[in-house]
């Protein structure tokens, strides 16, 4: 029997679930893979766990509110025990791209505020080398164009050239639950993902960028048979 690509997702959840303690405070990602693992937090709930969530995004928050998890914010609890959270892209070293949920601001700030973070994905999102998956990046609304331009200058800077566009939703400009806009850059490989992150940094109007770097711990991969673990 081979998994689905969703039954791998579930798989990378329900493996997650075994990191995860009576007590702890907890960062709950986003995406269609975080989803199942928000389901396993609602179970255990369900059963009596004290648990104490902060959510990467509006999404998230309504699943986990109607799933009755305990809700908090990173400024009344600002450390986490874990984050557990789905990837776009991962390679060896456990670098990641996210955001193509447009949630990957709250999501690096919810990660770098836990003590340890687990990426859960199907096995398709592992690649050799990262970048055919666009790489989001939140901008403010303000100047969104010229920080556009900025953007493809410092990124061509870093060696990693491509098409940048706008994020649209429903025929309209994709907004963040932070109201900026995302810009997906499709730069098809990053040859060298920590200058990338620095130069964009660097730009002024960019909030953030998919680029994870350092911030997970664990991954735990759905395969056809069941799931891979992938250590930083
Ligand atoms: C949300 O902004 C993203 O970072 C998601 O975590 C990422 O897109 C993975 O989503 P799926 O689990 O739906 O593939």
């Amino acid at each position: 029997m081979t998994l689905s690509a969703d039954d791998q997702k579930k798989a990378a959840a329900a493996a997650a679930m075994d990191h995860v303690r009576d007590g702890m405070k907890l960062g709950l990602g986003t995406g269609s893979t975080a989803k199942h693992f928000v389901d396993f937090i609602g179970a255990k709930v369900a059963g009596g766990w004290k648990l104490l969530c902060v959510p990467t995004s509006e999404a998230t928050r309504t699943q986990a509110a109607s799933l009755n998890i305990p809700l908090t914010t990173l400024d009344e609890t600002p450390e986490l025990d874990l984050t557990v959270d789905g990837a776009d892209e991962l390679d060896a070293d456990l670098t990641l791209i996210k955001g193509g949920g447009g949630a990957l601001l709250r999501e690096k700030m919810v990660a770098a505020s836990s003590a340890r973070m687990i990426v859960i994905a199907d096995g398709s999102k592992k690649v050799a080398r990262l970048g055919a998956f666009p790489l989001p990046i939140e901008v403010v609304t303000f100047g969104a164009k010229a920080t556009m331009r900025k953007i493809e200058k410092a990124a061509a800077g870093a060696g990693a050239k491509g098409q940048l566009s706008f994020r649209m939703k429903n025929g309209a400009q994709f907004v963040t639950d932070n109201g900026n806009y995302i810009i997906d850059g499709a730069f098809g490989m990053i040859p060298d993902a920590k200058k990338l992150a620095l130069a964009l940094e660097a730009t002024p109007g960019v909030v953030d960028h998919g680029l994870f770097i350092g911030l997970a711990d664990l991954a735990i991969l759905g395969a056809p048979d069941g799931v891979v673990i992938v250590k930083a």
